[in-house]
């Protein structure tokens, strides 16, 4: 019986040891090229792994909607120009896509020319006086938003952030059941230093031996279903950790990356799908699809 016992503890360190122990896998190989395949058998999506053209023509048949969620509230308003204008040119072109805009001032949304198969609808949502409380609310809004609408308006969905601007082609090769960017801050930082919440109460916590990328919160995407369950459940914790008065270090950034550590994503966007605009460029990415642009925080924050 004892002997039991002992062989079934030493199996469940095992596993624990085995769960923890695996490598922090590369975005860029020792030879300096970039890395097209997670350990997990998920693509990373570079340019030069993918046909454009026929890639395209694979989704156009299945004849789907994408939608995209942006939130602009207080002074957020004014990237929405920038964002919408690009978007239309780059991103899914010739694709239907409806965007939805989370804002508490409507009337500050521009009148931006959409093509054809393609449509915005502006929600009305409350103000608020902090920039994180801003952030906390979102995945509420996303999850409650799949809930109403997009079971039956959309077949994927992706969530951007709006202080952003599309500068390359974004297409459906971005296209997969649970979709998730590597932040461009960190695809070469060792994991250790990456900025996941390290307290263990938060329940954000990733320990300091575990890890795959850090991923942005500016983009979460996929189909319709795989991304209820991403958001409902980082509100979930985000709700567990209120209920704590713990802010997760990166708030909602925080709560995706732990979800992401658990549930892999399908299929996973390279830095040419979230770069920041301040950042020089490097030789791994070729082309930039999409950026955060300079902002000026004090401008734009209601708060610091
Ligand atoms: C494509 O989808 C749209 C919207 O869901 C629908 O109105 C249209 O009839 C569909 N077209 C075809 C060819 O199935």
């Amino acid at each position: 019986m004892n002997a039991v016992k002992s062989n079934c503890l030493f199996y469940t360190v095992i596993i624990l040891l085995y769960r923890l122990s695996y490598n922090q896998p590369s975005v860029v190989g020792l030879d300096g090229k970039v890395i097209a395949v997670t350990p997990w058998l998920a693509p990373i999506v570079w340019e030069g792994t993918f046909d454009s053209f026929l890639i395209d023509s694979i989704y156009k048949q299945q004849n789907i909607t994408i939608a995209t969620t942006v939130f602009a509230l207080g002074k957020y308003t004014q990237f929405l120009k920038d964002f919408l204008e690009s978007a239309e040119q780059n991103y899914f072109v010739g694709f239907r896509v409806h965007y939805y805009l989370f804002t508490d001032h409507p009337e500050q949304v521009p009148a931006v020319k959409l093509g054809e198969g393609r449509q915005l609808t502006v929600l009305t949502v409350a103000s608020s006086n902090r920039w994180q409380e801003i952030t906390l609310r979102r995945m509420e809004k996303l999850e409650k938003l799949i809930e109403s609408r997009l079971v039956n308006e959309a077949d994927y969905v992706f969530s951007l952030d709006v202080d952003t601007k599309f500068y390359g082609r974004w297409g459906a090769e971005s296209l997969g059941r649970l979709i998730g960017v590597i932040h461009p801050g960190y695809y070469q930082t060792h994991r250790e230093h990456f900025p996941y919440e390290r307290r263990p109460e938060s329940q954000a916590h990733i320990p300091v031996a575990e890890g795959d990328y850090y991923y942005g919160g500016a983009v979460i995407g996929g189909l319709v279903k795989d991304v209820h369950e991403v958001a409902k459940t980082c509100r979930e914790q985000l709700d567990i950790d209120a209920a704590k008065s713990i802010e997760a270090a990166w708030q909602e950034e925080s709560h995706l990356n732990k979800y992401f550590l658990y549930n892999k994503p399908s299929k996973v966007l390279s830095p040419e799908y979230l770069w920041q605009d301040f950042k020089p460029h490097t030789n791994e990415v070729k082309i930039i699809r999409f950026s955060q642009v300079i902002k000026n925080y004090a401008a734009v924050r209601p708060n610091p």
